[in-house]
C-alpha cells in the first residue's frame, strides 16, 4: 500500500490524524515482525531487509513482548503495583499492558503514550478498561517527559507507586538527545515504591548482525536507532535497585518456560525499584 493515498483516521471520534505510508515507521515495522496486519509495503520492505541482516529479529520482537507481559504480571501480582505508565506503546498486540495488569488486578490504571499517529488511531483498542480501573492514551514524545508526566496526572496518582515502562523505545532517543536525562526526569517524578521496567536492543549480543540491521533501519525507517551495549543500558537504571535476576537478556528475565528462556533475544532487560 506504499505510495497510496495517505490515510486519515481518528481515535474514538477525535481529531483526524494523517499519516505517511510511503516511509517505514517503527511501530508498523515492529507490527510486521510480530506477524500483524497493520503495516504497509514500505514497512514490510524495511522489515524484510532487517530480517536478512538479523534473521532472529522476529523472535527477538516476540521475546520482547513476552518480557513485557512477564514484567507486568510480576509488578501487578508480586509487587502490588496498580498504576502503569507505558511509554512507546506500539500498535496493540497480544497481551497489552492493561490486559495483563487488569487480569491480575482489575482496578489497575494504565496510561499509554506514543508519538506515532498510527498508534493513536488504535487507541480505542487500548481504552477498553475494566470498569474497576482506567486506561488513558497520550499522544506525546518521550523526549518531552514533563509533558508526559503532566498528561499522566489525569489518570495516575503520583503520590502512590507507579511502574514506568520503557520497552524497546530508548533506542529511538539518540545520545545527543540526552536519553539518560529523560529517564532521570521520569524517575525523579516517581514516589518510593515505584518501578522502572525497561528493555533495549543490544549492540553487544549478535553484535555483527545487529550492527548491520541498525544500518539498514537507519537508512529505511523514519525513526533512527541507536543500539547500546550492556553498560550503556545498565546506566538507565542508575539510582534504582534492580530486582532479581538483574539486567539480563530479555528472554532470561524470569522466563516462564525453557522455550521462553532459550529465545534468541538481542535485548537487555530489567525491572528496578525506586527506594
Ligand atoms: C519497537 S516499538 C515497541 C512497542 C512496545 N513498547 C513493545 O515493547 O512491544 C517502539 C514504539 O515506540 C514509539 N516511539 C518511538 N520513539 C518515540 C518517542 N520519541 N516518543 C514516543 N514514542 C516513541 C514508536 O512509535 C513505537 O510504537
Amino acid at each position: 500500500m506504499a505510495g497510496e493515498e495517505d490515510e486519515a483516521a481518528s481515535a474514538g471520534g477525535g481529531r483526524p490524524v494523517p499519516f505517511d505510508t510511503s516511509v517505514a515507521h517503527v511501530a508498523r515495522v515492529y507490527n510486521y515482525w510480530l506477524g500483524g496486519k497493520d503495516n504497509f509495503a514500505a514497512d514490510r520492505a524495511a522489515g524484510e531487509q532487517a530480517i536478512k541482516a538479523f534473521p532472529n529479529i522476529p523472535l527477538s520482537a516476540r521475546a520482547n513482548r513476552a518480557f513485557l507481559a512477564r514484567a507486568v504480571r510480576f509488578l501487578a501480582g508480586e509487587m502490588g503495583i496498580r498504576q502503569f505508565l507505558d511509554i512507546g506503546t506500539g500498535i496493540p498486540s497480544a497481551s497489552n499492558t492493561h490486559e495483563v495488569a487488569q487480569w491480575v488486578a482489575p482496578d489497575s490504571r494504565i496510561v499509554y503514550v506514543d508519538n506515532d499517529p498510527v498508534v493513536l488511531t488504535h487507541a480505542r483498542a487500548l481504552l477498553t478498561s475494566n470498569p474497576a480501573g482506567a486506561t488513558d492514551y497520550i499522544d506525546a514524545d518521550l523526549r518531552n517527559p514533563r509533558q508526559i508526566l503532566a498528561g499522566a496526572e489525569r489518570t495516575l496518582d503520583f503520590g502512590r507507586p507507579v511502574a514506568v515502562m520503557l520497552m524497546a523505545i530508548l533506542q529511538h532517543v539518540a545520545d545527543d538527545e540526552d536519553p539518560y536525562q529523560v529517564v532521570a526526569t521520569l524517575r525523579d517524578a516517581l514516589p518510593p515504591g515505584s518501578y522502572l521496567a525497561l528493555s533495549h536492543p543490544a549492540s553487544d549480543i549478535d553484535a555483527e548482525a545487529m550492527a548491520k540491521m541498525a544500518a539498514i533501519l537507519n537508512q529505511m525507517m523514519a525513526e533512527k536507532v541507536t543500539f547500546r551495549d550492556r553498560d550503556a543500558v545498565a546506566r538507565f537504571f542508575d539510582g534504582l535497585e534492580l530486582v532479581e535476576p538483574g539486567m539480563v537478556q530479555a528472554s532470561k528475565w524470569r522466563p516462564a518456560s525453557e522455550a521462553e528462556a532459550s529465545s534468541p533475544a538481542a535485548l537487555w532487560a530489567g525491572v528496578a525499584l525506586k527506594r
